[in-house]
């Protein structure tokens, strides 16, 4: 089978590299953005735009309530698609997984090697003193109608600390991952768009540079055309199936 193909393939280099996006955590109960049941069918992408917060922080944090309840109001677990990734870089098959996820599922999985694009939702900010606090703190104060919620020290304005629309990404993280994606022998898109760049941009860099390129997602991605591999289907099905072939 193709998959078959795809173990064989990775068999045989030294580079593999995984790259994820909401696609992956949606069998934890996490929805995606633009799958069948993503949040952008619910909400405006505009309203997580830095420009929205900076705006009108308190409908900013109103908006950010309902999607923190529906994302992580039951404590997310792992699925089997993240526990196959974690299981790879064990067995010394996989360097690592540059994920777009900030539900830091791949990390409680026991992958150690995380790059996270778009940073993570364990924490928020204040904007003015980048004093820290647990996000889930500054949710309780928001949906007691605290609003915005803001920094204990100075009463600066907080903020999530995932990456909004319109912000940079983390250089150091993206650095990182643009060094991965360069250097990859074989590439695995899984469970992202690719519609949102840059992030989007590293399996065609990889590709460009050579790399076998796997793309594993339900919906087709602009990206299809430059994979080797393309399964349209269940990243909880395909990982752990590639994981056993690699590990048995
Ligand atoms: P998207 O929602 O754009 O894409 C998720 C993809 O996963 C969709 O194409 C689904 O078809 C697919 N999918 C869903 N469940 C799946 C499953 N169990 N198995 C296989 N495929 C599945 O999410 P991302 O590509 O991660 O950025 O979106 C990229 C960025 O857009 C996000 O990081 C976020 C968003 O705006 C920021 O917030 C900065
Ligand atoms: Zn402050």
């Amino acid at each position: 089978t193709r998959l078959t193909a795809l173990a064989g393939e990775i068999r045989r280099v030294d580079r593999v590299v995984a790259f994820t996006g909401a696609g992956v955590s949606t069998a934890s109960g996490i929805p995606d953005f633009r799958g069948e049941s993503g949040l952008w069918k619910r909400y405006e992408p505009q309203q997580f735009h830095i420009r929205a917060f900076e705006r009108d922080p308190e409908s900013f944090w109103e908006t950010m309530v309902g999607v923190y309840e529906e994302a992580f109001g039951v404590d997310p677990e792992p699925n089997p698609a993240h526990e196959a990734l974690a299981e790879m870089e064990r067995a010394g098959i996989l360097e690592g997984v540059v994920t777009q996820n900030a539900d830091q599922l791949h990390q409680k999985a026991g992958t150690e090697n995380v790059i996270e694009l778009h940073g993570n939702l364990r924490e928020a900010v204040c904007q003015s003193c980048n004093q820290r606090e647990p996000l889930s703190e500054s949710i309780n104060r928001a949906r007691e109608r605290d609003l915005p919620p803001r920094c204990r020290d100075c009463d600066g304005v907080l903020k999530p600390d995932g990456v909004l629309f319109g912000e940079q990404l983390p250089e150091y993280a993206l650095y990182r991952a643009h060094a991965l994606a360069e250097k990859a022998d074989v590439f695995l898109a899984t469970g992202s768009s690719l519609r949102v760049e840059p992030a989007a941009n590293l399996p065609k860099t990889a590709a460009d540079r050579g790399a076998t390129l796997a793309i594993v997602n339900l919906d087709p991605t602009p990206v299809d055309v430059n994979a080797d591999y393309t399964f349209r289907a269940d990243v909880t099905e395909v990982l752990p199936r590639l994981a056993d072939e690699l590990t048995e």
